[in-house]
């Protein structure tokens, strides 16, 4: 799958993956996710070398994953350790080896790296802020997108009128007020304001940079598919985009609060995410409609001005499979 490399991926929920294995498809590989004794999350392709049955199906014995077929024995790095039908004084060929993927656990995700192994990672990309004092509930949706459309229809400012009319667009506001867009390469952020049409003019851009100086973005995009929803000082809405396939994009969309007590917390996640759900959904069903599937191929679409940030992400996001992160950092973006 075409997506841009050099880059941590979330891929699942650290909850999903318990000691056996699980198999699923991420960034366009069948790939099998299993923790080892000490608990650590290990990602492999899920494809045994020997004859390629699903490894998945199979089980994890200490700290060893083993191959349902003929019992292949595989370790941590990949390295296949025990090879039944040829005994344990037995040779094990070099090749017999299981391709694996970095992997790092992290504010509730796994990320995948997609990209050339190195010897020091970077950082996966988070919401520095929302790592003290808040707590968050989740709801998980796969929808039959691209990952490319999925992230723009979050950086869409000129829908909520109509998408979302009988939820949080209610009341016609259809007029936009800027966006205001910052993009670079660590991502985009989008002030914008929604209001009915009075007749007068939209605020410019310009206008509505001065207005909301010093102040939160509604909107951000940390790459390459992390977004966030500025509700209220003490309430967001953060999605993790999970490229599944060409055809299929995970969401895990969080709520994040401040509510302490877990009487008052359960029930305020439970509602918003039957809510989030629902605004989700009226997404969904015209976002599924898009042709075509990756709007890198979109040249026909015939952008306007309120779709800035959208421009914005499809600039950076050609940048960014054009040539890896690195070497675009090193080139002072
Ligand atoms: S296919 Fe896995 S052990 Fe033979
Ligand atoms: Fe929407």
């Amino acid at each position: 799958m075409r997506v841009p490399e050099d880059h941590w991926y979330p891929v699942l929920d650290s909850r999903e993956v318990r000691r056996r294995p699980l198999g699923c498809e991420r960034l366009g590989r069948r790939l099998v996710f299993w923790r080892t004794s000490d608990g650590r999350a290990q990602a492999h392709l899920d494809r045994c070398p020997h004859l390629g049955a699903a490894l998945s199906g199979g089980q994890v014995r200490g700290d060893r994953l083993v191959c349902p077929f003929h019992g292949l024995e595989f370790d941590a790095g990949g390295v296949c350790r025990h090879l039944p039908a040829v005994g344990r004084a037995g040779r094990i060929a070099d090749n017999m080896a299981l391709k694996g993927f970095p992997l790092r656990e992290a504010h509730g995700l796994l990320w995948l790296w997609h990209g050339a192994p190195r010897d020091v990672y970077p950082e996966v990309p988070y919401f520095a802020e929302l790592s003290e004092g808040w707590r968050y509930g989740t709801v998980t949706a796969d929808w039959p997108v691209h990952y490319s459309r999925a992230i723009e229809n979050q950086l869409d400012v000129a829908h909520l009128a109509f998408v979302h009319r009988t939820s949080i667009g209610a009341g016609g506001q259809s007029l936009v007020d800027g966006p205001h867009v910052e993009a670079d390469r660590r991502g985009i952020r989008v002030w914008v304001s929604n209001r009915r049409d009075d007749g007068r003019s939209p605020h410019s851009a310009a206008q509505l940079a001065a207005a909301s100086a010093g102040t939160e973005p509604t909107l951000t995009l940390l790459f390459p598919g992390l977004w966030r929803l500025n509700i209220r000082p003490r309430l967001k809405n953060v999605i993790a985009f999970v490229p599944v396939n060409e055809r299929t994009t995970r969401y895990y969309l969080r709520v994040y609060h401040r509510h302490r007590n877990p009487l008052i917390a359960r029930p305020f996640e439970a509602l918003m995410g039957i809510a989030n759900r629902f605004i989700l959904n009226q997404d969904r069903r015209v976002v599924v409609t898009q042709t075509p599937a990756d709007s890198a191929e979109a040249r026909g679409d015939r952008l306007i001005g309120t779709d800035l940030a959208i421009s914005q992400y499809r600039r950076l996001q050609a940048e960014l499979l054009a040539r890896p992160a690195e070497r675009w950092q090193a080139a002072g973006r």
